[in-house]
């Protein structure tokens, strides 16, 4: 326990450091387009357990402000990514996901009895509106347990684990191979309303029990299912579709799971991890890509500040996490754990609230699309050093290069050089500055004969430096 002097002391420098810093001096930033690193899929978020259906009882026009924030290229985060839960529950009461087979249709070798309500949740909604009106091509299908007559525990809540995966032995049978079919189906409705599921995860958390969804496995187990699993998907024309796992509550779990999984190794593309009991500060053991699928201040009361004093709600704070799980944990995509709801919850687990039936964002968001609007799907990360700043550098598809500097500092300036950059030139720059009172604002860049680009970054705040090239030498 800390006495109460010293918890008043503690807050000296918090209160100090809220002012003016001391301006740093300029550094240069050389970034290395010949040194490349992971390839990205992008950022998102999540609108699962009924958060969906919750912003589907706005105003069309509230929803249509949620919709913009969420995934527009220029009125909001452009998020690239949505992840949604595969329903494992027989009602939707609470915020239940409800399954599309409620009823256990008498063992896994009966005749399934599927039923589909062509809402999943409100989830179809938010899908159809991120594929078909802003172009998101990343949909990640994700369960948080099978059916709970599929399992140990009789229960889609409470933990249990899926029966007939080792040491997981049930007097109704071996469920592996109805569950997968359980999951296949669960696409194919999705791609009846013209929706292409790209990810399938079949576990959340599964070192967690829960009084919500939740289902156990260790990597042995995932291991069993995963061998179910990718020959079902390949037998119903649903080669493409990736299998994530295992989306575990801490990032470092995740290799204790892997450390069982090899002999799937080649059969699961992307390796996920939350961030709770651990963040992604390193790269996983694995080739495989990874992705952090959850991460959220799920404790503070809300803020929409993006800097105040540091805390783990501030958009600051995630633009810096955001840049760790990039630059250290070698993550292809960073999602937060809820996009927009309307419950009375007062914490900073979502991105976007809902106060008198209006949508409010909070500058978490805005954190999200620093990245998101200028690091688009297929960006390869390339080298950067030089500063002392937090700095990171991208390729975009369409030739730029974006290069994201973040500063907790004082005011400085940058000048930036390409290397290795194959005779590209430098056309044009710009920048955009985000900080306490600046929202995306664009700032001046300059372009020098030699391709050097010079600009500003002021104290605390994140600015990012756009290339567009020119003519090749
Ligand atoms: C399905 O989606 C594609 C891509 O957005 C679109 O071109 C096509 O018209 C849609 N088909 C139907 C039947 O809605
Ligand atoms: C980073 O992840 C990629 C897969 O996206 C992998 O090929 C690469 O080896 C990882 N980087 C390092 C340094 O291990
Ligand atoms: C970056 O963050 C600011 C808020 O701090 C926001 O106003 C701006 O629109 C964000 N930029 C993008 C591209 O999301």
């Amino acid at each position: 326990m800390r006495s109460i002097k010293s918890l008043i002391l503690g807050l000296v420098p918090t209160l100090a450091s809220a002012g003016t810093l001391a301006p740093r001096q300029s550094s240069g930033i050389t970034v290395d387009l010949s040194r490349t690193y992971q390839t990205m899929d992008g950022f998102g978020t999540s609108e699962a357990f009924q958060r969906a259906v919750t912003m589907q009882r706005l105003s069309e026009e509230e929803q249509r402000k949620f919709l913009d924030l969420m995934f527009s290229m220029d009125k909001g985060a452009g998020l690239s990514i949505l992840r949604n839960g595969i329903g494992s529950s027989p009602d939707m009461r609470d915020d239940h996901m409800v399954s599309i087979q409620p009823k256990n249709p008498g063992g896994p070798k009966a005749t399934p009895q599927y039923v589909w309500d062509k809402s999943d949740n409100g989830q179809v909604w938010v899908s159809r509106e991120a594929v078909h009106t802003y172009g998101v091509k990343t949909i990640y299908a994700n369960a948080w347990s099978a059916p709970g007559y599929m399992k140990t525990n009789g229960n889609d809540a409470n933990g249990g684990s899926l029966c007939g995966v080792s040491g997981a032995s049930c007097s109704s049978g071996d469920w592996k191979q109805a569950f997968a079919d359980y999951l296949v189906q669960y696409i194919k409705f999705y791609a009846a309303e013209n929706i292409t599921v790209t990810h399938l995860g079949f576990l959340n958390e599964p070192d967690y029990t829960t009084s919500y969804a939740s289902m156990r496995s260790s990597g042995t187990q995932a291991a069993d299912f995963i061998k179910v699993l990718r020959p079902t998907l390949d037998r119903n024309d649903l080669s493409n579709v990736i299998i994530n796992c295992c989306d575990t509550m801490g990032w470092s779990t995740m290799n204790s799971m892997l450390s069982q999984m090899r002999s799937v190794e080649s059969m699961v593309g992307v390796t996920t991890g939350h961030s709770y009991t651990s963040g992604p500060t390193s790269q996983l053991s694995t080739k495989a890509k990874s992705w952090m699928t959850e991460a959220a201040d799920n404790n503070g009361a809300w803020t929409s500040a993006w800097y105040s004093n540091g805390g783990a709600g501030e958009g600051f704070t995630w633009a810096n996490n955001i840049y760790s799980a990039i630059a250290s944990g070698n993550v292809s995509a960073y999602l937060y754990w809820i996009g927009g709801q309307d419950r009375p919850s007062n914490t900073n687990s979502k991105m976007i609230r809902v106060v008198n039936k209006k949508v409010d964002p909070s500058k978490r968001l805005w954190a999200m699309g620093n990245w998101s609007r200028f690091v688009r799907p297929g960006a390869v990360r390339v080298g950067t050093s030089g500063s002392g700043l937090r700095t990171t550098a991208f390729r975009n598809v369409d030739g730029t290069v974006s290069i994201q500097v973040i500063n907790s500092g004082g005011a400085t300036t940058v000048s930036i050089t390409l290397n290795n950059a194959g005779g590209l030139t430098v056309g044009s720059a710009t920048a955009w500055v985000t900080d306490n009172t600046r929202d995306l604002t664009e700032i001046g860049a300059k372009v020098d004969a030699s391709g050097r680009v010079t600009g500003s970054v002021p104290q605390r705040s994140m600015v990012t430096f756009v290339l567009k090239p020119g003519e090749k030498k």
